[in-house]
């Protein structure tokens, strides 16, 4: 049985590419106002005019997740604007490969930022929100997803400070789950292995040629695939908590 979200509001980090954005169409289908972030504001704008075109909500939020003050801005003006949150979507991510030894310290910070500390921030603005929504909603539930991924589940070589982001967003997800699923608020992991987005751009081509080799030949996972995976989640009665989804493509062996 699928509910649909009409009258919830989504927050989704991250919605500017790939999975986010997937993710943000998919829950505004459902019926759910959706909240925007991430810090291209062209790619937001644009998104949020093909919501409002199909008769949908959308809210703008242009902010960098990594930094506190900015996390917490991007909850209050969700709940600001749509009066409630439902549904969080921690899905701002980076990812930047290569080895520990001769690493440049900069890109761990960038990552442990967006990737650890940003589900954190946004996570803990909007807990009330999440209780609260549970609380007087007839669905009687609200739902936190956190994207982390296969990289959460499994260390390699060339990846080890990704690795802990993911895997401490798995560790941060259990934690909370125990903390409040007693209150209705459903805490869900999502752990896709590759999917064909932007996010290997952010590498310089030959460290992604290197470092994703062992991915190479093989038909990734589409961001829609993991907002279908999403949406399931978040549409489940209210009795149903999927707590944890690992996802990869048919022919990704690791
Ligand atoms: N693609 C894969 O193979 C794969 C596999 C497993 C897990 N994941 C995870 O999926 C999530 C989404 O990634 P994607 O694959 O969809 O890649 P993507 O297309 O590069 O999307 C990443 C999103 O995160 C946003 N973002 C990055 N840094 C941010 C910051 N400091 N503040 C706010 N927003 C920020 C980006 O927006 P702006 O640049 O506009 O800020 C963008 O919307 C990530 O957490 C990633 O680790 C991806």
């Amino acid at each position: 049985m699928t509910e649909r979200l009409d009258g919830t509001v989504a927050l989704v980090t991250g919605a500017s590419s790939g999975i986010g954005e997937a993710a943000a169409r998919q829950l505004a289908a459902q019926g759910a106002s959706v909240a925007l972030a991430a810090r291209r504001k062209d790619r937001l704008e644009k998104l949020a005019a093909e919501i409002t075109a199909a008769g949908g909500n959308a809210l703008v939020l242009t902010a960098d997740i990594g930094k506190q003050a900015e996390a917490l801005s991007v909850v209050e003006k969700t709940v600001g604007k749509f009066g409630r949150l439902d549904t969080l979507v921690n899905n701002a991510g980076l990812m930047l490969l290569g080895n520990i030894e001769n690493a440049s310290t900069e890109e761990w910070e960038r990552m442990i930022d967006i990737n650890l500390k940003g589900v954190l921030y946004t996570s803990h603005a909007a807990i009330p929100h999440l209780l609260k929504a549970a609380a007087n909603s007839p669905r009687k539930v609200a739902d936190l997803v956190n994207i982390s991924s296969v990289a959460g589940r499994r260390a390699r070589v060339g990846a080890g400070v990704y690795n802990a982001t993911k895997f401490g967003v798995v560790a941060i997800t259990e934690s909370l789950r125990q903390e409040v699923t007693s209150r209705h608020v459903r805490i869900s992991v999502v752990e896709p292995g590759v999917v064909a987005t932007e996010l290997t751009t952010h590498m310089k081509p030959e460290v992604a040629e290197i470092n994703m080799k062992p991915f190479a030949g093989i038909t990734a996972l589409e961001p829609e695939d993991i907002a279908d995976i999403i949406t399931f989640i978040v549409t489940r009665p209210w009795r149903s908590a999927i707590n944890e989804v690992l996802v990869r493509p048919t022919e990704q062996a690791f």
